[in-house]
């Protein structure tokens, strides 16, 4: 469903260049939920930008659906659902006129646009808010209706960039949750985030990103057996050299 080959973005010139991404291949397939992990400034939301068309790749290409970002960029991007921590909020929309108006953005037929938003609405308990200012949401309702206006145009493919950032455990049930129903659908999901360890009990299968390079991929069995590692943090540590600070004689 996704497929992201040799995937490039430099910025800079000269001495000041910096390879954010650097030759980047993996596949999600159908169902899946794929965990692109790494510290801040590993390449996380650079590589989503360039599977959205929001950022030109220099080198290598995204597929969504055999489309290529580069060639059809349209046909990728209504096939996408997008969730961002730094997604505008509409304080001046109820959260039904913002449901609406991301149908309208995907071309969603009026109708239709009406039985979806009733659905997400239903599935995501927008209702008791649903006429409400924007202005006038709590944090956790605004972070519902972000997830639920990703899915209003009912996309086979998720990109959700860091979504825990900034909650508390109740909201961060509510990715559990959100994670599960996605992949019920069958939908392919590529969720970035630095916190390894949430990350485990979110992803099936991981890719593990050091300064824009994927330095190991899998599931956790496969990569507790071939890191040696328990936790994702301990395999991060060791995969990008960095020496345990409670190791002895390490200094
Ligand atoms: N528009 C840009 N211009 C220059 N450098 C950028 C730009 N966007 C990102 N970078 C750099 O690319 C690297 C990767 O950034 P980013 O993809 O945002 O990392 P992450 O999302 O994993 O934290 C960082 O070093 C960042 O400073
Ligand atoms: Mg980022």
């Amino acid at each position: 469903m996704i497929r992201i080959h040799a995937l490039t973005k430099r910025f800079g010139v000269g001495r000041d260049e910096l390879t954010a991404v650097d030759r980047l291949s993996f596949t999600v397939a159908p169902g899946e939920a794929y965990g692109l992990l790494g510290p801040n400034g590993a390449g996380k939301t650079t590589t989503l930008r360039m599977v959205l068309g929001l950022l030109a790749a220099d080198d290598g290409f995204a597929e969504v659906a055999g489309f290529r970002t580069s060639d059809t960029p349209d046909e990728v991007k209504r096939r996408i659902g997008f969730v961002s921590a730094s997604a505008g909020v509409y304080p001046w929309l109820t959260p039904r006129e913002v449901l609406l108006y991301f149908a309208d953005l995907y071309e969603v037929p009026p109708r239709r646009a009406r039985e979806r938003a009733e659905s997400v609405a239903s599935l995501f308990r927008l209702e008791p808010f649903l006429h409400q200012r924007c202005a006038t949401l709590s944090t956790g309702q605004r972070q519902r209706l972000n997830l639920a206006r990703a899915l209003i145009h009912d996309p086979p493919v998720m990109l959700l960039d860091e979504p825990t950032r900034g909650l508390d455990v109740i909201g961060s049930q509510i990715i559990v949750d959100y994670m599960r129903h996605v992949c019920a659908e069958g939908k392919a999901v590529i969720l970035t985030t630095h916190r390894l360890d949430e990350a485990q009990r979110l992803c099936h299968r991981f890719g593990l990103l050091h300064h824009g390079r994927l330095v190991q991929e899998g599931t956790l069995t496969e990569l507790r057996a071939a890191t040696g590692c328990d936790g994702l943090v301990d395999m991060f540590m060791k995969l990008a050299g960095i020496p345990d600070p409670l190791a002895n004689g390490s200094a």
